[in-house]
């Protein structure tokens, strides 16, 4: 039968960084749409937590460091409908750091988590995701809007979105997207300077930033669009209008 897509009721949603911040707030919301969900991410803790947190969520450890653990973790879970990868670490050393300044070795640690473990979760997942169900990946607002200083995040978040364009034609009828958020005001972004914070989001037609549950409604609308497939969602404030 063809799936309309207009509930979660009944599916299977994972997330990869679903122990906080973003993908948290996504586990909570597919959990009220109906979905069961798994929260996941490479510390057994957070793993706990987060579980402790979220009413009927189950949660398992997956670092998507290492492909032997990515792999594992998806013969565990078996079959499901959509996947959610918020995961990402913040090696601020190489993320934040001006071209000439680059510590090669450690920017290419940084691309472990970020591009090749979202890889390699995409390719372990695929054969356990149902053929109406949908994959979104997380980029951020610096792949459009690039800062003097700090070329990585922005050429990180670039490789996500075209693995998410990439991958959808390859994985067709499974859906891939991306949601591309502005300033999300999670625990990290909480580090930041009030000055800094605040110098970022005046300018915006939207002068704040996102609550985790706004960020969240992005994902969920791109589970449930069943026509929806290849697109980046900007969830910025309109940091794209300026
Ligand atoms: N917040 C923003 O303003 C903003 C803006 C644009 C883009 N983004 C992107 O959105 C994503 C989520 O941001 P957030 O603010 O929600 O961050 P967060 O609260 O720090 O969440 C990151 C999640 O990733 C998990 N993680 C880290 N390393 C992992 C690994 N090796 N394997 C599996 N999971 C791992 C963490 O759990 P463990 O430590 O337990 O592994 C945590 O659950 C990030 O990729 C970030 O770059 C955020």
């Amino acid at each position: 039968m063809r799936d309309t897509g207009m509930s979660l009721d009944g599916k299977r949603v994972v997330v990869i960084g679903g122990t906080s911040g973003i993908g948290f707030a996504v586990a909570e919301l597919a959990s009220t749409q109906g979905a069961t969900v798994v929260v996941a991410s490479s510390a057994q803790a957070n793993v706990t937590a987060a579980v402790g947190r979220l009413a009927g969520a189950t949660g398992d450890t997956i670092d998507l460091r290492r492909e032997g653990s990515v792999a594992a973790f998806f013969d565990r879970i078996g079959p499901f409908d959509h996947l959610a990868i918020t995961a990402g670490d913040w090696n601020g050393a190489a993320f934040f750091a001006p071209t000439r300044d680059l510590d090669l070795a450690l920017t290419r640690e940084l691309l472990e988590v970020r591009f090749w473990g979202v890889l390699a979760a995409v390719k372990y997942a695929a054969p356990h995701i149902a053929p109406t169900g949908s994959i979104t990946l997380t980029s951020g607002m610096l792949v459009h809007r690039p800062r003097m200083h700090a070329p990585m995040p922005t050429v990180v978040g670039g490789a996500i979105e075209h693995m998410a364009r990439g991958i959808a034609m390859d994985l067709m009828p499974i859906r891939v997207n991306a949601v591309c958020p502005g300033l999300v005001l999670t625990e990290p972004v909480k580090q930041m300077p009030e000055a800094m914070l605040q110098s970022m989001v005046d300018p915006l037609p939207i002068p704040r930033t996102a609550s985790p549950a706004e960020a969240a409604k992005a994902y969920v609308y791109l589970m449930l669009n069943a026509y929806v497939t290849g697109q980046i969602l900007p969830l910025d404030g309109g940091g794209m209008l300026i």
